[in-house]
């Protein structure tokens, strides 16, 4: 930690601070269903769907998840594909991946009980440093950091810190910032305060300084620079990928598609047969002839596309030009692909693209 930094929490009003924030949170805190129980297993649900997706979507799968999978030994014994059909839609699924794998281990290691300690709730899968923290916190009452952007973002204009929140070694500054400042007889409401203000408060374009419960505390505010922090460089920009997709009918009435690659992108999630559009030949003619090869079948497509699926992920953007088509033939599909019927394949686990993709094909094609 800087010395500007130790100045800067050496001056505050820590038990002041304490009690503007733990106040103002006790009062207004929002009725979010996760804040029910305490339940380990549940907090820890509710944060690893809270990363990197907003409260507003995460509230109807957390309470399907729960439905589902009442108890920390209903999930481990959940299937993959079930778990993945869960989460569908959600985005970023190498976290109820991990999480699934975590579980199971929780269930046999340590008698179904979520480990109370840093160093071995630290071990389990996609449990990384945040996650930590906040169950820690919240369902165990444990003075842990849950730092994330959110709490960055706030703790950067209440000390003045101008460090970079997209370098990864940022965090590590402000969890000791935490550390000093966090009330160790209710970390869970502390923590939580800090996320809440983040989400109502001390939001990122325009945050309302003048509802603040702690702007007596804020030193970007007495400096007027709340919208200068947090300091965050730009990212990469994001790659673009055309593809092409197709939805094949058999003459029985059955859909053909596949299961993807278990590593990288939307891992182990089904789509229709898709394929780069190269540019080396008129996109419809490479498709079926793509398509017959790998299912070693007869492919007719349809003229135009039926549809065009544009989707953004953190990091890239698909647009998928969308062909109907039917297979004809003995079929003999390879390791990966299935055919089903339009019932059978609403089980399935599809990105939302592909999702989409069905939807519109349902409206606009034959069924
Ligand atoms: N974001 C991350 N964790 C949260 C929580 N427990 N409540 C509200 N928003 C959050």
């Amino acid at each position: 930690m800087n010395e500007q930094l130790q100045n800067n929490l050496n001056d505050m009003a820590i038990e002041k601070f304490q009690k503007d924030l733990l106040n103002w949170f006790i009062r207004e805190q929002r009725d979010l269903p996760w804040r029910k129980d305490s339940d380990p297993y549940k907090v820890w649900v509710s944060e690893i769907m809270l990363q990197q997706t907003r409260v507003d979507t995460v509230i109807p799968y957390y309470e399907r998840f729960l439905k589902k999978f009442p108890t920390i030994e209903a999930f481990a014994d959940a299937d993959d594909e079930s778990v993945l059909k869960i989460w569908e839609g959600l985005g970023y699924y190498s976290r109820v991946r991990n999480l699934h794998s975590a579980v199971k281990e929780v269930v046999t290691q340590y008698d179904g009980k979520v480990p109370n300690t840093l160093k071995e709730i630290s071990k389990l899968k996609g449990v990384g440093p945040y996650t930590a923290g906040a169950i820690l916190s919240i369902a165990y009452g444990v003075p842990e950091p849950a730092v994330d952007g959110n709490v960055m973002r706030v703790l950067s204009r209440i000390l003045l810190i101008y460090e970079d929140i997209a370098k990864p070694s940022t965090r590590k500054i402000f969890e000791e910032a935490v550390r000093e400042i966090i009330n160790r007889d209710h970390p869970s409401y502390f923590n939580q305060a800090l996320m809440e203000l983040g989400a109502l408060i001390c939001t990122p374009t325009s945050p309302s300084c003048l509802l603040c419960p702690v702007r007596e505390h804020c030193l970007a505010f007495s400096a007027g620079v709340e919208k200068d922090l947090p300091v965050k460089t730009r990212k990469k920009s994001t790659k673009h990928v055309d593809l092409l997709a197709a939805v094949l009918k058999t003459d029985k009435g059955k859909f053909l598609i596949r299961k993807r690659s278990s590593k990288g992108l939307l891992a182990n999630l089904w789509e229709f047969p898709t394929v780069e559009d190269g540019e080396f030949m008129q996109m419809r003619t490479a498709l079926a002839k793509y398509l017959e090869e790998e299912v070693d079948a007869g492919v007719l497509l349809e003229t135009g596309t039926f549809t065009k699926v544009d989707h953004v992920f953190s990091h890239l953007t698909w647009s998928i030009n969308v062909f109907a088509g039917s297979i004809s033939g003995d079929i003999e599909v390879r390791e990966n692909y299935l055919l089903v019927t339009k019932e059978e394949l609403e089980e399935y686990a599809f990105p939302v693209s592909h999702q989409t993709i069905w939807k519109t094909y349902k409206k606009k094609v034959k069924l």
